[in-house]
C-alpha cells in the first residue's frame, strides 16, 4: 500500500520530526540525495501556483528525478474522465502524483485508486506541504518545536488547519484567532500522536500572547472571491508591528504567500526585520524533498487510511 499525504495526519509524531531532520541535512547539501534518480513524479495544478510548483519541480531535479508539470485544464479529468481512471493511468507512468485541487473528496479519491504516493499541493480543507515548511522555519529559529507556542491570525482556512494539525503532532501550543464565521471548526480532528494544543478564539491579542511565532494567510484565498464581506469581517486580523508587539519577545512573522501588503500583513512586517517569510517560502522545497524521501522509501501507513475523516472534516 503506498504511503499518501493529504493532511499531514498520515504521520507519526516521530516521522514528522524526522522528516523535519532530514529537510535541515538536505537544505545543507541540496545535491546530497539522488532519491528521485531516473524516476518521474506528476505535479497536477487546477489552481494558480508561484511556490508550490517551483519548490517541487526544483526539489525534485535535485533528487535526480523529473516533474511533469500537468494542468488539470489540459487534461481529460477537465472532460469528464474518472478520477479513478486517471489514478489508475498515472499509477503506471510516474513514482508519485501531486494534486492542487478544491474538494478533498477528488484528493481523497485519487489515493483510493492510485497505487503509488498521492501527496496534496493545496485543498479546498488542507495544505500540509506548507506546515512542513512553517515548522522547519520554526525550527531554525527556536531550536525544538515541543511545548513552543504558535499563533495564527485571520481566516481559518487551509494553511491555518494544517498548521493546526501539524503544529500540535509536533508538539507544539497553536492558538487560532479569527472572527465569527472564519473560525476553524472547533471539532478539528488532530493527529493521534499530537501531544500539543489547539486553541480557538476571536481575540487576536489574546491568541499571540507568548507566542514566538505569528503566522497569517490571505484574507480571500483561491475560489472564494465572490465572499464580499470576508475583507470587512478580517479587517482586524492584521499582522503587524502592534500586533508582534503583543506576542514574546523577538516573535517573527510567517505567511504562506501570496501577500497583500495593507490586508493581512502590513508592508514594514513583510519586508522588515521581524519576519522569516522569505526563508519560509525557500523551505518548501527542503521541506518537500525529505517528504518525497518518506512516501517514496515504501512502508505501511502509520494512520489515517485515505478514507479516515481524521483532519478532513470542515
Ligand atoms: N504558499 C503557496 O502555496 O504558494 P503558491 O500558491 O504560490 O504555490
Ligand atoms: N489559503 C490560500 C493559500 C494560498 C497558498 C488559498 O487557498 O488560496
Amino acid at each position: 500500500m503506498p504511503r499518501h499525504f493529504l493532511t499531514g495526519a498520515e504521520l507519526s509524531a516521530a516521522e514528522l520530526l524526522a522528516l523535519l531532520d532530514r529537510a535541515a541535512e538536505l537544505k545543507a547539501a541540496p545535491l546530497r540525495s539522488r532519491a528521485l534518480a531516473g524516476r518521474s513524479v506528476a505535479l497536477i495544478f487546477e489552481k494558480h501556483s508561484t511556490r508550490t510548483r517551483i519548490s517541487f519541480e526544483v526539489g525534485i531535479q535535485e533528487l535526480g528525478g523529473h516533474a511533469v508539470v500537468l494542468r488539470s485544464g489540459e487534461m481529460q479529468i477537465a472532460r469528464g474522465e474518472a478520477i479513478r481512471d486517471t489514478a489508475l493511468v498515472l499509477s503506471r507512468q510516474v513514482a508519485a502524483v501531486g494534486w492542487r485541487t478544491g474538494p478533498d473528496e477528488g484528493l481523497r479519491e485519487l489515493a483510493r485508486y492510485a497505487s503509488i504516493p498521492v501527496f496534496n499541493m493545496l485543498s479546498e480543507l488542507h495544505h500540509p506541504c506548507q506546515a512542513l515548511a512553517d515548522l522547519l522555519t520554526v525550527r531554525e529559529v527556536c531550536g525544538s518545536l515541543d511545548g513552543l507556542r504558535i499563533a495564527y491570525v485571520g481566516d481559518g482556512n487551509n494553511v491555518a488547519r494544517s498548521l493546526a494539525v501539524l503544529g500540535t503532532l509536533a508538539g507544539m501550543h497553536v492558538a487560532v484567532a479569527s472572527p465569527p464565521g472564519y473560525s476553524l471548526e472547533q471539532d478539528l480532528a488532530l493527529p493521534p500522536e499530537a501531544s500539543g494544543t489547539l486553541t480557538l478564539c476571536e481575540d487576536a491579542r489574546e491568541a499571540v500572547a507568548g507566542a514566538q511565532a505569528v503566522c497569517t494567510d490571505v484574507w480571500v484565498s483561491m475560489g472564494q472571491e465572490g465572499d464580499a464581506d470576508r475583507v470587512g469581517a478580517l479587517s482586524p486580523y492584521r499582522l503587524d508591528d502592534a500586533l508582534l508587539d503583543a506576542a514574546a519577545p523577538d516573535a517573527f512573522a510567517l505567511h504562506c504567500l501570496p501577500a497583500h501588503p495593507g490586508q493581512e500583513i502590513t508592508a514594514e512586517v513583510l519586508y522588515g526585520q521581524r519576519q522569516r517569510i522569505w526563508e519560509q517560502a525557500e523551505n518548501r522545497r527542503h521541506a518537500q524533498k525529505a517528504l518525497l524521501e518518506l512516501l517514496l522509501s515504501g512502508g505501511e501507513p502509520y494512520a489515517a487510511p485515505v478514507d479516515s475523516a481524521a483532519g478532513a472534516s470542515a
